[in-house]
């Protein structure tokens, strides 16, 4: 399977966002720390969630599709508290798993979690804070085990700010006994969505959003139906998509607060955007002008829409520096670009782009989900046509990636075969 794409066409119209993966896949594991159903809504339809279904069913869930992103689970007889198979193995979120089978049942095994090769992914602040919740941790035989006769509330001082520790010490803390305070916490909008549907649900957390979270342990949470927030990376995506194909995107279903550090680089880079209440348009410009950015935690700019930024760097005009600061693995994507006729220096967690690129069509290999993504878009803006192979990548993090493209105008197909990829290029010229 590969997806090929004649590029050129500037993309124009409107489409809508899917519900946040990152934030889906945590929810997923706070819905089964309750006995009672729990109904989630707007759950994106991508192969990352779909494995985190089939991880719950094997331990014992009975998760029913209500619709195509709609699901309910009941939790009430789970059999097994570890959970491993090949699928869970090559993701990173199975993680979460660990901090919900916790709080619930006082121990949990999960394998050790995979995830896209962008760098060292330690799960060191996640133990620690089990630890903080007076649980033993191990690692052994490629399982994570937590456990805890008594699981009480601490004090977790984080010493990185990031996501999945933040999350993952929620959930057990939100059934532990006493409080949890976790300092230097991740301010994403996902780790509030998790707060809010654990909240719903008849936890106690306050100050998600914020550095300090402060959980209050209940004794039982119970049904509840919930709605996923809309996920940002994939509107950040579209909008950069606007902005290289030099097009005109509505984008709908989004939280324009939660998309302000894209927006605010893409009109410094001379795009026209315009925020609604629930949608942002980008329209395109002739001229797209570099810039400098960090990657940071939220709200500063986030590491999974870097690769996009680098394509865009590539046309803009003058020289863009980009700073990656999270993970140090993140710009193997840059040799791909290289094959497009773009030229970026990488020296450690910086790199340098050259603009005024005129991008020209090549046959490339998807290193990662967000990096795959970002040559999608590279395809789009340049000459000719592109091929993008080791899409199973992409597959797991955008939903209909290639129609809701097609929808706004762009020359893009997925194929099976040599046979599909020779019709789409007599098909386009
Ligand atoms: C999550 C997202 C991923 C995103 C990343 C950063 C999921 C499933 N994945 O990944 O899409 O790119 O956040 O926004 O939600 N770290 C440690 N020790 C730990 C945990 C993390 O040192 O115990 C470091 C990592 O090495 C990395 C940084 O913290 O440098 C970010 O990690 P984290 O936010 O946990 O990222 P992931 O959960 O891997």
């Amino acid at each position: 399977m590969q997806y090929i794409m004649k590029g050129g066409n500037p993309l124009v119209g409107e489409v809508v966002i899917s519900g946040a993966k990152n934030a889906a896949l945590g929810i997923l594991a706070a819905g089964i720390m309750t006995d009672e159903s729990v109904i989630i809504d707007n759950l994106p339809d991508v192969r990352d969630i779909n494995v985190m279904l089939d991880a719950l069913r094997d331990i014992g869930v009975v998760v029913e599709r209500l619709g195509k992103h709609r699901v309910k689970l009941n939790s009430g007889n789970i059999h097994s508290v570890r959970v491993d198979n090949e699928y869970i193995r090559r993701m990173r979120a199975g993680y979460y798993l660990l901090g919900a089978l916790l709080g619930k049942y006082r121990h949990a095994e999960v394998a050790l979690p995979g995830g896209c090769d962008i760098g060292s992914r330690p799960i060191d602040q996640h133990l620690k804070g089990f630890r903080a919740l007076r649980a033993n941790t191990q690692v052994e035989y490629g399982m994570v085990v937590a456990d805890a006769s008594e699981l009480t509330g601490g004090h977790v001082y984080m010493d990185i700010v990031s996501v999945g520790p933040t999350i993952n010490v929620i959930l057990p803390a939100v059934l532990a006994s006493g409080n949890t305070i976790i300092e230097n916490a991740a301010k994403e909008p996902h780790v509030v969505d998790v707060a809010n549907m654990l909240n719903s649900m008849g936890a106690n957390v306050k100050g998600a959003g914020t550095d300090v979270i402060r959980i209050r342990g209940v004794e039982r949470l119970h049904s509840t139906e919930y709605s996923i927030i809309p996920d940002q990376i994939e509107a950040g995506t579209f909008m950069f998509a606007a902005a290289v194909t030099r097009g005109d995107v509505t984008v709908r279903n989004v939280i324009p607060k939660h998309m302000e550090a894209i927006s605010a680089k893409l009109t410094e880079m001379g795009c026209e955007v315009v925020e609604f209440d629930d949608s942002i348009r980008v329209l395109g410009k002739p001229r797209l002008y570099s810039c400098n950015i960090k990657t940071l935690p939220y709200p500063g700019f986030p590491t999974d829409m870097q690769p996009q930024m680098g394509v865009a760097l590539t046309i803009a005009e003058g020289t863009g520096i980009i700073t990656e600061s999270i993970f140090e693995n993140r710009f193997k994507y840059v040799d791909e670009l290289a094959k497009m006729g773009a030229f970026i220096k990488v020296e450690g967690n910086v790199a340098v782009v050259s603009g005024n690129t005129r991008l020209t069509g090549a046959n490339l290999v998807a290193p990662d989900l967000r990096a795959g993504a970002a040559l999608v878009l590279a395809g789009l803006a340049a000459d000719g046509v592109s091929t993008v192979d080791d899409i199973q990548y992409i597959l797991r993090g955008y939903e209909n990636f290639d129609r809701k493209l097609r929808r706004l105008g762009a020359e893009i197909e997925l194929v099976k075969d040599g046979r599909e990829a020779q019709k789409f290029r007599l098909r386009v010229g």
